[in-house]
């Protein structure tokens, strides 16, 4: 039988816009109680708290930059210290930046990792620490599949987000299931070309992009299924079965020039 989510409180990083949005309406829907995690997004984040708290009452919303070691570390426990029963983590929050691997200096390595999988794991760490059961979910990137290496540190970090994925599905069942979600095309970039998009559709099998809605439909189902653990969901229309040929990768890095 599906677990219940009406009993579920989940943490949603990066809930305040895009796909972190959506996943945090269809929780709602579903019966779940949302806290909303936001770092710049404070108006967005409080608007989308209203949107829940219409749907149903008892969403909460918090503020931590994840890269800041003192926020980072104090967000789980003082969500558990304020009474607050998380039992599902949805690990949404990234920053995505291409970079040629020649082009990579130790700071923005740094500051890639940070996010893409620093953040994430110690949150992981803290939800079997402080949470007594549940499930963890994290947003990984169909590129995981497969080599792309203009998607630079961005892509390595999703890589060793993906096999912390499986190396804490084994070490912390069966208390806490983790699985991951992997999208592929969905929302562009803000501020990126419309025509990137579309050619970049033309790779995917099924030939249009995901939506923000199947990316949600797929952390609803992983959240309820009692049994999946270590499970990676790619929601990506086949585009990690193709991956993305190196002469049409956009700035490929085929090295000094
Ligand atoms: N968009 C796509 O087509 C696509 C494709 C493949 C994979 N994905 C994955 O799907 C997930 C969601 O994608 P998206 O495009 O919706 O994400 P996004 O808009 O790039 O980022 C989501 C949120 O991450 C939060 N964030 C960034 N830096 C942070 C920091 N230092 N501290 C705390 N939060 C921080 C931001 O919150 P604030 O705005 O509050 O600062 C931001 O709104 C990501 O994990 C992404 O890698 C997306």
């Amino acid at each position: 039988m599906a677990q219940d989510i009406t009993n579920t409180r989940v943490l949603i990083t990066g809930a305040g816009v895009r796909i972190g949005r959506q996943i945090a309406i269809a929780f709602a829907q579903a019966g779940a109680r949302v806290v909303v995690h936001y770092n710049r997004s404070e108006e967005a984040a409080q608007e989308l708290l209203g949107v829940l708290n219409d749907i149903t009452p008892g969403h909460s919303a918090v503020h931590a930059d994840l890269t800041n070691p003192e926020e980072r570390q104090t967000l789980i426990p003082r969500l558990v210290a304020d009474g607050l029963r998380i039992n599902c983590l949805i690990n949404n929050a990234s920053v995505y930046r291409r970079c040629p691997l020649t082009q990579v200096i130790s700071e923005r390595l740094r500051q890639d990792y940070e996010i893409n999988f620093v953040a994430p794991f110690l949150l992981m760490r803290d939800f079997a620490v402080y949470c007594e059961e549940g499930s963890i979910i994290n947003i990984l990137d169909q590129r995981v599949a497969n080599v792309d290496p203009s998607a630079g540190p961005y892509g390595l970090a999703k890589k060793s987000l993906r096999d912390a994925t499986e190396a804490a599905a084994v070490q912390w069942a069966p208390r806490v299931r983790v699985n991951a979600v992997a999208p592929g095309l969905v929302l562009p970039p803000p501020g990126a070309s419309p025509n990137g998009m579309a050619r970049l559709v033309k790779r995917v099998p099924m030939a249009e992009p995901s939506s923000p809605e199947e990316i949600a439909d797929a952390c609803l189902f992983l959240a309820r299924a009692r049994t999946i653990t270590g499970q990676i969901l790619y929601v990506d229309g086949g585009l990690h079965l193709v991956g993305v040929p190196l002469p049409e990768r956009e700035e490929a890095d085929y090295g000094p020039r």
